[in-house]
């Protein structure tokens, strides 16, 4: 069986279905190129007695992209034999758009990547119109750029102006915003209508061809010679740079391809593009997000950390409680994904407004056509808000979202379950106290778990699952089918202070602190997370975290430690913070005052007086050295947390540490991070900063035991 059919009708039109055997969707893997192949060399054949050609799919969607098996095991070694099969891929379809026959694309479903790049051959292009379906190509997402033609044929339809954010972006889109931007010709409402349509396009144009093939052909917007496209082009790579800070190839290589390409014959940019892409596919950040973000992301989705031997669950009606700012998150994510919420809050008014921050982000998605009015207001009829703790009655999930109190929590824990069934799950969204002991309070802790969201609830899609010593896997399998349901992200690790997330982001918010303290200027520090491609400073996230919490987080661990008779050894980012807080009376940004300023009017700055009374000119600290603790502090203390048990998998690891802490995407995750730069070279430089900033920098066990090994995480 082929992966490609060959249909002729009464017309001559040749209809190829895409419809590789044993796979659900369409993959751009070596069935695919030597079906193409054969499909090719049998069009070339056979040209005299066809008149037109279809390009359809068997599948629920149209192609689905490159494989990324095969991507992901491309090394420099084998680099001129990638570069070939790419480049007998694009001949390929340089073939089929080059037949003199009209070729036009029927496409039913997602195309996206390779997909898109086939479609994108097709002198025609007529799409389901189903809001589904997407289009695109999002290769720069996976460190990628479309290697198949993409760059220059997206160029040369729409002008580099206009293709540039597409494809640096990765945008996709839907039927009609590609209709809108004349990726698409046609729409039809049917897919049965699909290939018929197609058809008649075909017989309506006889001699199609490419805008590209025909005599006089202009890239629209004019080519780079163009004043105002080589204006643009000017600025482009300084304006990338600052999105980038130099941590993603990617783009850059896209730019590149883009740039030189327009300069160019089609089939020059076309080798280009193959070279740039060679450079991209056998380059380690590919590697890092390819990993991540495909293949442990996708390990997550499909259940690799729920317990097995449970039925596939789900939840219908959930109770959260408090609707500050935590609880209104929640209950949105609940029932903007098709959950009845029991929003309950001390006062009716306190629950009503609660709610109303589901009533604002619905507004905003109406006013943008995403919503209906009407599914608008079914979401909002889902959540009951109350003060009445015996509408809690027929919930099969409570969450509990009060001020961080162990008392509080406490009673609310004992007053929720006196409504809910014996089998109902209780989760705490506890963000810093230990669940073994908050389940204390609970008369069926087997039952009891936490569930950390992060905040903004509708914005972090991360969830971290926390196991206390009594929570059964009946519990934890219920829990991770409910934050599917909500379509986020699961991890899950097991009990300790600040689990795995905001133990690791402590380190962050101190490495920066303690900088202050060795008296190196602010600004170097700042610069230094950016450069190394944290989404923002330590100082800026301490400020919003607030000063004040981070003195009550550390007193609550210094009390917790004496209590249990353990020494405590005070970090020195310490004294820093109480000398803010106390001495200068900078508590945070919403007191107006931290690391930063911020005026009424205008943007924030550094605190001028961090100059004066903290840095010094003989802080001896190298901007490498900056960027390297920061990154360094996290990916140890992640390293602790996997041999002290609290995470359990590398996957839990790289996700939780990128979509809960901001860790670097282009490193692929905090181990991968290790990974990449190298067991043995990693402990070696740990060892330098060890011995120039302290023992929290000292390698754990786990790590040298695997550098020595030569194994990696
Ligand atoms: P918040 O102060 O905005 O809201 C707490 C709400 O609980 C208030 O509306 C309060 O009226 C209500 N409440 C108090 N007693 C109650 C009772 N007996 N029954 C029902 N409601 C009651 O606090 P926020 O920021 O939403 O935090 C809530 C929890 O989430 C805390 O445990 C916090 O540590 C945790 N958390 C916070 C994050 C954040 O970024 N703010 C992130 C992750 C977790």
């Amino acid at each position: 069986m082929t992966a490609i059919r060959f249909e002729k009708d009464s017309d001559n039109i040749v209809t190829l279905t895409m419809d590789m055997p044993g796979q659900s969707a369409n993959v751009m893997n070596a069935d695919y190129r030597a079906a193409m192949t054969a499909t090719v060399e049998r069009l070339q054949k056979e040209i005299d007695s066809i008149s037109g050609i279809v390009l359809t799919s068997a599948k629920s969607t149209f192609f689905a992209g490159g494989d990324l098996n095969e991507l992901v095991a491309v090394t420099p070694d084998n680099a001129a034999g990638f570069f070939a099969m790419v480049e007998t891929i694009k001949g390929q379809l340089r073939t089929l758009e080059t037949l003199s026959v009209p070729v036009a694309a029927a496409i039913n479903g997602a195309a996206l990547g390779g997909g898109w790049e086939i479609a994108l051959a097709c002198h025609h292009r007529v799409c389901l119109d189903s809001p589904k379906l997407k289009l695109g190509l999002p290769e720069v997402k996976l460190g990628l750029l479309p290697g198949g033609g993409g760059v220059v044929r997206t160029v040369r339809l729409l002008g580099l102006e206009k293709a540039l954010p597409l494809l640096l972006e990765g945008k996709e889109l839907r039927p009609a915003e590609a209709l809108d931007m004349g990726l698409v010709h046609e729409l039809v409402a049917e897919p049965g209508q699909l290939v018929e349509q197609a058809k008649a396009w075909v017989r309506a144009n006889p001699g199609a061809s490419q805008p590209w093939d025909e005599k006089g052909h202009r890239i629209p917007g004019g080519d780079p010679s163009h004043p105002r496209v080589a204006q643009m082009l000017a600025v482009a790579p300084a304006m990338l740079r600052q999105k980038t800070r130099g941590c993603y190839p990617a783009p850059e290589a896209i730019l590149a391809a883009a740039a030189e390409g327009a300069q160019v014959s089609f089939d020059a940019a076309l080798r280009i593009e193959s070279r740039w892409f060679t450079r991209l596919a056998t380059g380690q950040v590919a590697k890092n997000m390819i990993g991540t973000f495909w293949f442990q992301l996708n390990e997550i989705k499909a259940g690799g950390s729920r317990p097995e031997g449970f039925p596939q669950g789900g939840f219908s009606r959930v109770g959260v409680l408090g609707a500050g700012m935590m609880g209104s998150g929640i209950a949105w994510a609940c029932a903007s994904r098709g959950l009845d919420v029991v929003l309950k809050d001390v006062s009716a008014e306190a629950a009503a407004k609660g709610k109303s921050y589901s009533e604002k982000l619905l507004a905003k998605q109406v006013s943008r056509g995403r919503r209906t009015e009407a599914d608008s207001q079914a979401v909002l009829d889902r959540i009951l808000a109350t003060d009445q703790v015996i509408d809690l009655a027929g919930c099969d999930l409570v969450i509990e979202a009060v001020f961080e109190d162990r008392k509080l929590k406490a009673q609310v824990t004992e007053e929720s379950e006196a409504q809910i069934d014996d089998t109902a799950v209780f989760a705490s969204n506890t963000s810093t106290l230990p669940i073994t002991s908050l389940a204390k309070a609970s008369r069926r802790p087997q039952h009891f778990i936490g569930l950390h969201f992060f905040s903004p609830v509708d914005k972090m899609q991360l969830v971290e699952i926390i196991k206390g010593e009594q929570t059964s896997a009946e519990t934890l399998a219920r829990a991770f089918d409910f934050v599917l349901q909500i379509a986020k992200i699961p991890i899950v690790v097991n009990d300790s202070r600040g689990f795995f997330t905001s133990r690791v982001f402590g380190t962050f918010v101190n490495e920066g602190a303690a900088m202050i303290g060795e008296g190196v200027p602010a600004p170097l520090i700042e610069q230094a997370a950016l450069q190394a491609g944290m989404p923002v400073g330590p100082l800026t996230i301490t400020d919003e975290v607030s000063l004040t919490l981070i003195t009550h987080i550390r007193n609550q661990a210094r009390d917790d430690a004496a209590a249990a008779g353990e020494t405590y050894v005070p970090h020195p980012a310490e004294a820093v913070i109480d000398a803010m807080v106390e001495e200068h009376g900078r508590h945070g940004k919403a007191k107006g005052a931290g690391f930063y300023e911020y005026p009424e009017k205008g943007r924030k700055f550094l605190w001028p007086e961090l100059a004066t009374r903290f840095a010094r000119d003989d802080h001896g600290v190298s901007p490498a050295d900056a960027r390297d603790r920061l990154l360094f502090i996290q990916a140890l203390e992640t390293v602790r947390c996997l041999q002290e048990g609290v995470l359990e998998t590398t996957r839990d690891a790289n996700i939780g540490s990128i979509f809960g802490i901001g860790f670097p995407p282009w490193t692929g995750g905090a181990l991968q991070y290790i990974n990449q730069y190298g067991l043995q070279p990693f402990v070696a430089r740990a060892r330098e900063l060890q011995a120039a900033y302290g023992d929290r920098f000292d390698p754990p066990p786990l790590l040298l035991e695997k550098a020595e090994r030569a194994e990696h995480f």
